[in-house]
């Protein structure tokens, strides 16, 4: 049977105690914390302990929201985790989440769209849900960038941040609420502007690949930028009318949390004041597919979202994708008070016979443990350059 409606029936996120100010960054790379208040709004950013991966933090965030639906693990029939930091290729980390939370009986796969992740999670969820084949899903947003990240690189290193954010839809016989409008949009003429060279059939891992630093997220900062700022407003634009409704009558934007300076260009682009945007970059830097989730989960539990507000989520990313999502709030936002019950751990089995080395970055590690180390020169990798200089090199 079809439902009635499809609405967010729980949230949750969960960001890692470690957190790595601005101040931390100016003692592996050439930045201060002007530079990177101004230019991006960052204050710090949270970095996954030595035992936590993708899968662990999605599953921590994925309890809560099930725990904020009044639902148990075994009720979901569906999980999609969104991520471009998986534990491995393969499995998917969806299947290690599945385990993780408890359930027995969900299909689970992860969904690959970047820091529009979240939202294309959520799309792919509401179409199941709507076409009857299932009742409950959990949609979850996972990163552990800092374990992708070139910390010698300081157009990169100073953004992103680990984190989990995620939602549990259902399928509901009520009329109204949910997904009224919705915008999904890829670009690949941007594909190489925020990519990852090594490790798929493309380039595979090598010694040289290594070498090269090839197995860190790279991006042309500028190029995203003005990308972002344009296609950020018309994503959400798209949306907001699918629904039948004007910017003006939004309540809460929920944007993809890259740069202040993006979001306020979106409000300027929208015609709205930046008090409908919610913003909290501050304290958790970008953390890609999980950005949005958590911003969504800090939202409501701060009394940002009432029952009949209508929300606009939003996102771009890698790809370049972009998706926007204007949505009918339902649930009672006191829900969120259940998620305290979620014990903030979560374990994944290990593989047996194997353990993996330090997934923390030896640089990273060295700010963690409170040794700078000599500040390397600025990384002259630039995608496209046919001889990049080889880290052993850089770092010498
Ligand atoms: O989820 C999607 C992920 N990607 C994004 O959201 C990225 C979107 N892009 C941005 O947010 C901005 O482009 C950045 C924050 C990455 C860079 O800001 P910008 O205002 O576009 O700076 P810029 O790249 O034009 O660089 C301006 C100057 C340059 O120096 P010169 O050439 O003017 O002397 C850079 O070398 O700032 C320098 N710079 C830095 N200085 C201190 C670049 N990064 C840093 C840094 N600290 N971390």
């Amino acid at each position: 049977m079809t439902p009635r409606s499809v609405r967010i029936t729980g949230w949750g996120m969960y960001a890692p105690e470690r957190r790595l100010t601005n101040a931390d960054l100016e003692r592996v790379v050439d930045t201060s914390d002007e530079w990177i208040v101004t230019r991006t709004g960052i204050r710090e950013r949270r970095i996954a302990a030595r035992h936590e991966t993708t899968a662990t933090l999605a599953a921590i965030a994925g309890k809560r929201a099930i725990a904020v639906a009044g639902l148990q693990p075994d009720d979901i029939d569906v999980i999609l985790v969104a991520t471009l930091t998986p534990d491995y290729w393969m499995p998917s980390t969806g299947a290690l989440v599945k385990e993780a939370i408890g359930n027995t009986r969900a299909a689970a796969m992860d969904v690959a769209a970047a820091c529009s992740g979240l939202v294309y999670g959520y799309s792919v969820a509401d179409a199941y849900l709507r076409s009857g084949m299932f009742k409950n899903a959990l949609v979850v947003g996972s990163e552990t960038l800092s374990r992708y990240l070139d910390f010698s690189d300081r157009g990169t290193c100073i953004l992103f941040g680990d984190g989990a954010g995620a939602v549990v839809l259902s399928a509901s016989d009520e009329e109204g609420g949910g997904a009224q409008g919705m915008e999904l949009t890829t670009d690949p003429d941007g594909a190489y502007m925020i990519w990852l060279p090594s490790g798929g059939s493309r380039s595979p891992a090598s010694g040289q690949t290594l070498a090269r630093g090839e197995h860190y997220v790279r991006m042309e900062g500028k190029e995203t930028y003005r990308y972002a700022t344009k296609t950020m407003a018309t994503t959400a634009l798209k949306a907001i009318e699918r629904a039948g409704w004007k910017p003006d009558d939004i309540d809460l934007f929920i944007p993809h949390q890259a740069n202040v300076r993006i979001i306020e260009s979106v409000a300027k682009g929208l015609g709205l004041p930046m008090e409908k945007m919610f913003v909290n970059l501050d304290r958790y830097g970008n953390t890609s597919a999980a950005s949005v989730g958590i911003a969504l989960a800090e939202a409501v539990d701060s009394g940002r979202i009432k029952v009949g507000d209508k929300i606009v989520l939003v996102a771009f990313g890698a790809g370049l994708t972009s998706g926007g999502i204007a949505l009918e709030w339902t649930a009672d936002p006191l829900n969120g008070k259940r998620a305290e019950s979620v014990e903030p751990v979560a374990t994944v089995r290990e593989p047996i016979d194997w353990s993996s080395v330090d997934p923390i970055p030896d640089r990273l590690r060295q700010v963690l443990e409170g040794n700078s180390g000599p500040k390397v020169p600025l990384d002259d990798v630039v995608p496209g350059e046919p001889e990049p200089a080889p880290r052993d090199e850089v770092l010498a």
